[in-house]
């Protein structure tokens, strides 16, 4: 595997080439990053599963240039949709739709609907336009790391979480800390009305807002497979514990204005809650490095981005994780 830190045009193009010839290609986008694969290509996509030990039966999401290349990998798409994917592409938004042929069982998990992305981040865009001008459809990417465990926002958590399970000609392009941080909302697009399966910075309220709808949050129990959906998720070593007080040796993760108490290490004090999903895959992260045994962690309050974290929090706080 090699890293390339100076993203040019030559760099761009190769990791496109690489991608066409089956290879992984790991990449930064506003979110978090992804570990990229040919879409259309099962042996590519099937090594996606054992670098992450990911179970093959868990869908990936297909990342796409632009809104114009939707109508390859998803049919009979509600007007609602196309008003979400104008206003939101690119950017943090995932949408569910009835799949096309070109989406096969090998990224859909068997079903029949497909996640479709347009990803917000210069070095993505330019990977996703690249790879389109050769020939390719779409790069299933889901985040960067091994099963169960943090997204990773920077390249060193990519190195760290799936570094020794890449090939040597895998590639991971670096592309800087990822601005949002948390994963990207999930809405599933299927039914009458869209439902958010994973709330993100794409808010229930931004959606009501273009829609006209109500929106309807929460998780499809056993309707629709994805991991992200899963109990435990998003889980460091760490015991992590939410809203009790923290004792020394701790690690704490709070809003600045909750101050640290004596000998308890303060892992992240974000100073506002844009802040707060930023940094808190790092911080979880530093735990790690850290080795500490119990996280306490403040949770936000409100609507809005808060309830994103508060989703990621409570799945990094069950403890019935899946390695
Ligand atoms: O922000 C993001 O969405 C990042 C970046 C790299 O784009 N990707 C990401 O992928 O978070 P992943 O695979 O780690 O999480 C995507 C979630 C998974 O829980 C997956 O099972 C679910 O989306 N998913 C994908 N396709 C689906 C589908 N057709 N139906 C239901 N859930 C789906
Ligand atoms: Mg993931």
């Amino acid at each position: 595997m090699e890293i390339i830190s100076n993203i040019t045009q030559d760099v761009i193009k190769r990791a496109a080439n690489s991608l066409i010839n089956g290879h992984l290609v790991a990449f930064p986008t506003e979110t978090v990053y992804g570990l990229g694969a040919d879409a259309t290509n099962e042996k590519a996509v099937s090594r996606i599963y054992s670098v992450k030990g990911r179970p093959t039966d868990h869908p990936l999401i297909v990342h796409i240039s632009s809104i114009s290349k939707l109508g390859k990998w998803a049919i009979d798409i509600p007007d609602y949709a196309i008003k979400l994917a104008k206003e939101f592409w690119p950017g943090p938004m995932t949408l569910i739709l009835k799949r096309s042929k070109l989406a096969q069982d090998f990224i859909t998990g068997s079903q029949d609907n497909v996640g479709v992305r347009v990803p917000a981040h210069p070095i993505a865009l330019g990977l996703l336009s690249e790879f389109e001008s050769i020939g390719g459809e779409g790069i299933a990417a889901p985040s960067a790391n091994r099963f169960g465990a943090v997204s990773p926002t920077n390249i060193m958590a990519v190195k760290e979480e799936l570094g020794v399970f890449m090939h040597t000609e895998d590639l991971i392009l670096e592309g800087g800390q990822s601005s949002i941080g948390i994963e990207s909302t999930i809405i599933d697009c299927t039914k009458d009305q869209p439902i958010v399966l994973r709330p993100g910075a794409i808010t229930a309220e931004m959606i009501e807002n273009i829609l006209d709808v109500r929106v309807v949050l929460g998780k499809v129990k056993n309707e629709i497979k994805a991991s992200g959906l899963l109990e435990s998720h998003y889980s460091p070593k760490a015991r992590v514990l939410l809203d009790t007080q923290a004792k020394p040796g701790n690690g704490l993760i709070a809003l600045s204005s909750v101050p640290t108490p004596i000998g308890v290490i303060r892992l992240a004090e974000p100073h506002n809650i844009e802040e707060y999903a930023k940094v808190l895959y790092s911080a979880l992260r530093e735990s790690d490095k850290k080795e500490i045994d119990v996280v306490i962690v403040i949770l936000p309050n409100g609507s809005g981005l808060a309830t994103a974290i508060i989703d990621r929090l409570k799945k990094a706080s069950t403890k019935s994780v899946p390695e």
